[in-house]
Parts: C-alpha cells; structure tokens; sequence
C-alpha cells in the first residue's frame, strides 16, 4: 500500500475510533421539524417562511455544515388547542432533530415548552410571543422574527409624535393582538398619548362591523391595529368600506400589510405600518435575496419569506459551530450569541434571551408595496422580561 493511502486509512479509522456514534450522526441526514399553518387564516405565511428557508438551503447546495436535510411537516392549523399533540408527534415519533415553527404565539408557546423539556433546537421563524424569549427562554430556544412587543412600541413613538393624543386600538384577543397592543401604548403613553379604548374579538373572527359603529361613534384621533393574513386583508376592506378611511388614519403593527396587498388593492394605500422589513431596503443582500426569490418562486418576497430564509441562516451558524451536532446545545447557542446574522431585512445580533435586536421601520403603502419612510426605531431589543438561563 502506498505512503499517502496508509495515511488516509489511519486518520479514518481514528476519526472512527475517536466517537463512532457521534461521528456517524453527525454525517447522516438532518431531520427538521416543520411546524407551521397550511390550513385557516395563516396559511400563506407558513408558505412564505417555508420557501425562505428552502431558498437558503439551494443557496448552500442543499446541505447545511456537510449534511443533509430531510423534512417532516406537520399543518398546525393555527390551533392552540392542537399544538402540543402535533410538536409531540415531530419530537417523539419523528425523531427529529431540529423544530421550525410557527406563525401562531398560542401554537408557540405550547412548542417553547416541549422544546423547553426534550432539549430539542427551536427556531421559531415567526410567532411573536414574549414568553417564548421572556419566562420560558431557553438555551436551545431562538427566534428569527420579532417580539410582539416591538413593533407595537416603535409605532406608539411614531403615533405620539404625529400629533395623536387619542387613540382607539383594535385586535385578535390572543397573545399577538394582546401584547402589540402593550408595546403601542408603552410607546404611546410615554410620549404623551391616551389610549381611550381597546376593543377586540376571538382569533380569527372577522365580524368587524358591530367595532366600526363604536370606533366611528368615538372619534379618535387614529386607530391602531394588529391583524395579520386573511383577517388582516378583511379588516382593512371593511375599515374602508365604513367610510373610516378618508376620516380617521389608520397605523398597523406591519403584518398588516405585508404579504397582503395584491388582496387588499387600494383600500391599504397610504397606510403607515412599524416592522423590521420593507419592499425597497435597497441593501445589497435584500436586492439579491429578492431577486432570487422572485426567480424560484414567481412571487415577491414578504417579511415572512425573509423570517423562513433567517431561520435558515440561523441554523447553519449554529451547526457550522458544532460540526453539523445539534445535540451540542451550547456551542450551539455559543456561536449564535456571538453572531451578526447577515439578514435582507438588516444584520441584527441575537439578545441575551434569543430574540433579535433589529431596526424597526417606518413604512407607508404605496401601490402593492410597503415603502421605507425611514428608521422608527433603532436597534429596538424587546426588554425579555422574566427570562432566566
Ligand atoms: C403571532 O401570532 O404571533 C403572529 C401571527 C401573525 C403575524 C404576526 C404574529
């Protein structure tokens, strides 16, 4: 046997003998748990971050730090009450290694704690709940989007300096209606306003009329909303349709017109929403996701695509550190710490609970875009309020 073939056949056998099992895991298949809503008021957002995701893994050949990746998709429906028998089904009877999901906080929170209990990675890509980063945080828990917290409170600012001393706020009663709802008034009130009244309805009721006689009835300075996907698109037609439009602005936590204005036309122009996206960031990244994007699927990016193709990223920084071994859960965890994560949106750094710290825009509706009007707030980190690791 020749010198160099001995050499490769003793460094393999002792790459073997050093931990065969582990070894051998780490060069198989990845098994990703996709959580997400393919059914109900939600469903095109789970589309959107799915396809961002796969648009990061093509980009990386299909493999992230060497391996493969298989998928295993679970339709959660949006359904709390469905949630921890479908994370169950991925952890315990998939096997599988690592959970993306979801777009619902109450299907969130239900994932967080069995994560939480089996040590399983969970990047959430989109759902805001605070309690995910806030109480139940956890080294192997990281999120991709936002907090509900965050936009709200960049838009009660915005609000506050235009003028506005009375306002009317309307939402879903669940954990994102509820908690954007705290961030616009922390933003608000420190600032001068008065939230004179907060009205809202179960998820995903979209009988919006009796609402509109009180908000009409009431005459606000402006009404502040969270609604997102199809309820976002109804709610924004029937606020038009009751005259409201021309005579009482409407601000939105973002998801309000993102992703929905092919279906909302010219009832959404003109309004001003807070996210961590827009449609025109003009960044070197953004224009070459969007681009690429735009070619794989035949559809414009949205804040969801970009949340979907972050996770992505996410995952990849945080098994290129560990070898390809998400069992390695600080090392894991270590690397994404430490990481400026190169998103379309901006590069935003992780908080001491795994929630990003990003800019968060100012936008208005122009046509079938939500175009930049400048920075609202900077680097806004959601306060993580009652997170212990
Ligand atoms: C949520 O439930 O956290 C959520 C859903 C849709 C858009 C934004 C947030």
């Amino acid at each position: 046997m020749k010198r160099r073939q001995t050499a490769s056949l003793v460094l393999t056998m002792a790459m073997l003998m050093a931990s065969p099992l582990s070894w051998a895991q780490n060069t198989g298949k990845l098994k990703i748990g996709f959580m997400l809503p393919a059914t109900g008021t939600y469903a095109s957002l789970g589309t959107a971050i799915e396809n961002g995701f796969r648009l990061y893994l093509s980009e990386q050949g299909g493999k992230l730090a060497g391996r493969e990746l298989e998928f295993v998709s679970v339709d959660d429906e949006s359904d709390p009450s469905k949630a921890t028998d479908n994370v169950n089904k991925l952890i315990k009877r998939d096997n599988v290694d690592v959970i993306i999901g979801s777009v619902h906080s109450g299907v969130a929170m239900a994932m967080a704690k069995a994560a939480k209990e089996s040590g399983t990675i969970l990047i959430v890509p989109n759902a805001g709940a605070q309690a995910v980063t806030g109480p139940m945080c956890a080294m192997n828990i990281f999120r991709s989007s936002f907090s509900n917290w965050q936009p709200g409170y960049a838009m009660g600012e915005i609000a506050a300096k235009k003028g506005n001393k009375r306002i009317v706020t309307i939402t879903w009663k669940y954990a994102a209606g509820e908690e954007t709802m705290k961030g616009f008034k922390d933003g608000f009130e420190q600032n001068g306003g008065t939230i004179i009244k907060d009205l809202s309805l179960p998820f995903p009721n979209v009988e919006f009329q009796a609402l509109l006689t009180e908000i009409a009835s009431l005459k606000p300075d402006a009404v502040f909303t969270f609604f997102a996907g199809g309820g976002a698109v109804k709610f924004v037609k029937d606020y038009s349709a009751a005259g409201l439009k021309k005579k009482i602005p409407l601000y939105g936590s973002g998801f309000l017109t993102d992703g929905t204005l092919d279906a909302e036309g010219s009832d959404a122009e003109g309004i001003l929403t807070t996210l961590h996206y827009a449609d025109n960031l003009n960044n070197k990244r953004d224009q070459s996701f969007r681009l690429a994007y735009a070619k794989t699927y035949k559809l414009q990016p949205d804040v969801y695509a970009v949340q979907g193709y972050d996770a992505a990223q996410m995952l990849s920084i945080g098994l290129n550190a560990t070898k390809g071994d998400p069992k390695n859960i600080n090392g894991f965890a270590q690397a994404l710490r430490a990481a400026k994560i190169d998103s379309p949106r901006g590069a935003f750094t992780l908080s001491s609970s795994h929630n990003p710290v990003q800019d968060i825009y100012l936008r208005k509706v122009v046509g079938k875009e939500n175009i930049l009007e400048g920075v609202a707030h900077k680097s806004l980190a959601d306060p993580g309020l009652g997170c212990k690791m």
